[in-house]
Formats: C-alpha cells, sequence, structure tokens
C-alpha cells in the first residue's frame, strides 16, 4: 500500500541483544518486504539524553550499523538513517514540546521508571524524550510504527499530538498506529520474572548478538529454571523454562508445540544447552556478517549519509508545511 509508511528507531548506544533481535529487529527485516516506504533510524540524539563520550558514541553508531545490515535491514528495501543528520527531527520536536503540558510528560511510566531506578533526576531531554520520538514519526507522515509493549504509552502520546496538531492546523499528520511485534518478550535468563534488557547489571541475564559461542553456553547454562526437571511451557507457572522454550522456537521457527514435543524426555539442564546451540546457530551467520561489514568503515559511513540525505529529502518538505502553518 502506497499510503502506508514505517517508522522505526533504535538507540545507538549498548550491544543488541537476543530480545532486541527477537523483539523488534527480525520484525523489522519482514516488514522491509511487507511495506513500500519504510524508515529505520539509529537515534543517536535519544542517547544522548544522559551522558555519552562522543567518540565512543560515534563508534557505537557505526556498530550498529553494522550490526542492522548484518540482520537484514536492507538500505535497497528500507532507509536507514543517523537521526542527528536530519536536523528537522529536532525543530519539529521543539514545536511538539511546546504543545504537551508538563505533567503529561512526567507522568509517563519510562520517565518515572528511569529517574527512580537510576535516583538521578534526569535531564531536561530525558523528559522530552518521547516527544522527540514522536517527532521523528510524525516527520515522515507514518502510519505505522512498530514497537514493543513497552511503547504503548508514548505512541499513545504521539497520537495525542497528532490529533492536537490536526484539531489546530486542519488535518495534516496521519494518526500512526502501533504494530505489535507478535514475539513476546524475552525473560532475563537469571530473572523470569524480568525482561531480557541491556542495561541489566548480571551480565549473565543478557545474551547478545556478539557473544561467543562459549559465553552463550555459559549463559544458559546458568539461566535460572525451577526443581521440576521435565520440558513444558507454562509462562504463568513456570516463567523460566517457558522462555527457554518460547526463544528455541523463535530461533528454530518451530512452534511452540513442536519444540516441547521435540524435548520430551530431556531435562532442562539438557534442554537449555540445546536452546544455546540453537541460538549459537541462529546467530552465527549474523556474527561472521558483522565482523566483515566492521572491516569497511567507509563503507558503514557511506550507508548512513546515502540513508539521511534521502531522509532528509522526505523530513524538509513536511518540516517546510509545518513552519508554513505556524507563519514561521
Ligand atoms: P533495552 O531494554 O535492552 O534497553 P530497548 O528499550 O532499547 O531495550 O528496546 C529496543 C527494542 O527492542 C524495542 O522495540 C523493545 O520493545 C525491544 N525489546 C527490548 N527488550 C526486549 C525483550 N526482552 N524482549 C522482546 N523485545 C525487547
Ligand atoms: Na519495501
Amino acid at each position: 500500500d502506497s499510503k502506508k509508511r514505517i517508522f522505526s528507531g533504535i538507540q545507538p548506544t549498548g550491544i543488541l541483544h537476543l530480545g532486541n533481535y527477537l523483539g523488534a529487529i527480525e520484525n523489522w527485516v519482514r516488514l522491509q518486504d511487507e511495506y513500500d516506504s519504510v524508515l529505520y533510524s539509529i537515534v543517536d540524539l535519544h542517547s544522548i539524553t544522559v551522558p555519552q563520550d562522543p567518540a565512543v558514541l560515534r563508534q557505537s553508531i557505526l556498530d550498529m550499523t553494522a550490526v542492522l545490515l548484518a540482520c537484514g535491514i536492507n538500505p535497497e528495501k528500507s532507509i536507514l538513517f543517523q537521526q542527528s543528520q536530519v536536523s528537522e527531527h529536532t525543530q519539529l520536536s521543539w514545536i511538539l514540546s511546546c504543545m504537551v503540558r508538563l505533567p503529561r510528560l512526567q507522568h509517563l511510566h519510562q520517565w518515572k521508571a528511569k529517574t527512580t531506578k537510576q535516583k538521578h533526576d534526569g535531564t531536561g531531554g530525558l523528559l522530552t524524550y518521547p516527544v522527540l520520538q514522536a517527532a521523528d514519526i510524525l516527520l515522515y507522515k507514518s502510519t505505522h510504527v512498530p514497537v514493543g509493549e513497552d511503547q504503548v504509552q508514548h505512541m499513545e502520546l504521539v497520537q495525542d499530538l497528532a490529533e492536537g496538531f490536526n484539531k489546530k492546523y486542519g488535518e495534516f499528520f496521519p494518526v500512526p498506529k502501533s504494530i505489535l511485534t507478535s514475539m513476546k518478550k524475552v525473560k532475563s535468563l537469571r530473572d523470569p520474572s524480568a525482561k531480557m534488557s541491556k542495561s541489566d547489571p548480571d551480565k549473565l541475564a543478557t545474551v547478545r548478538i556478539t557473544d561467543s559461542p562459549e559465553e552463550i553456553v555459559q549463559k544458559f547454562r546458568k539461566a535460572v529454571t525451577d526443581f521440576t526437571s521435565e520440558v513444558t511451557y507454562d509462562p504463568a507457572g513456570r516463567a523460566g523454562v517457558s522462555n527457554m522454550v518460547a526463544v528455541h522456537a523463535a530461533v528454530t521457527g518451530l512452534s511452540v508445540e513442536e519444540v516441547v514435543r521435540r524435548s520430551a524426555g530431556m531435562d532442562t539442564a539438557h534442554y537449555k544447552l540445546a536452546v544455546a546451540d540453537a541460538v549459537i546457530e541462529k546467530f552465527a551467520p549474523i556474527k561472521r556478517e558483522i565482523e566483515k561489514l566492521k572491516l569497511d568503515k567507509d563503507h558503514l559511513e557511506k550507508v548512513l549519509q546515502i540513508g539521511s540525505a534521502k531522509a532528509k529529502e522526505l523530513a524538509y518538505p513536511v518540516c517546510q508545511e509545518v513552519k508554513k502553518l505556524k507563519h514561521f
């Protein structure tokens, strides 16, 4: 459908993990073939809401580019670009931030979680982070946004901002819809009541796409299960083992039922190693491709430059129209 446009973003900081891969990036790769107009942004401006070393951040942007390309993001099918290289993001963000009341931002779960968990006040940028997200999406008049469940509240803000703008200035922005991924959240290997996250201080909890096979085996060996040795799928009653089954199904493409059927007679200790093997097998070709891509820094920079120029071409006229409506 030519009227549909997909937008999604990922921060360059932190190495992509199994949760990001199964919950987001695999879906991104699929959507490239399902939609004509698809934009994926490496959202470096979002990363600087917390302190970053500029040189390290630069390297992270190139590394994330290599990871996304290796995972199957194809610049011929989607526009892959660096957010900060399209200045219209910050221009629209400012205009939108002047349309949102402070308490609305202060009441968002993520703001509350980030400022209480990290025991700091948070920057102005951290507070207005969801407004920049709204600008990212609306700048391209995006119609569909693949997001995780954790982003549903931010998407409501985006939708409200689009509607608020349209009410004031006439129909302008499509009200974007969320595409929730069918993949359930991948859980922490150490605490199956929490999601796998790159910020988990327990290094054994998170499987990164660049981990060696030995590291992956070690992490799965230490994964928390329970005192029943049989492999069953019961997310409410047996979160740890069920997480293994869900990951196993996701990386093999088999159904949960089939995975459970095939593991009949195996105890969970052995089963964890079987899942580790399946993850290693899934990541192996991606890892090889990442290593190859990282050798050619010029190519990675070129990919981002070309992508950012394409994004700019779409963003500029929309931003001009917004300014015209504001009589700027
Ligand atoms: P993290 O929590 O590790 O910082 P992000 O918040 O950067 O991850 O998430 C980037 C994308 O990956 C989002 O679309 C998010 O929904 C998805 N994602 C993150 N963690 C998981 C997980 N454990 N399982 C499934 N999807 C996840
Ligand atoms: Na496409």
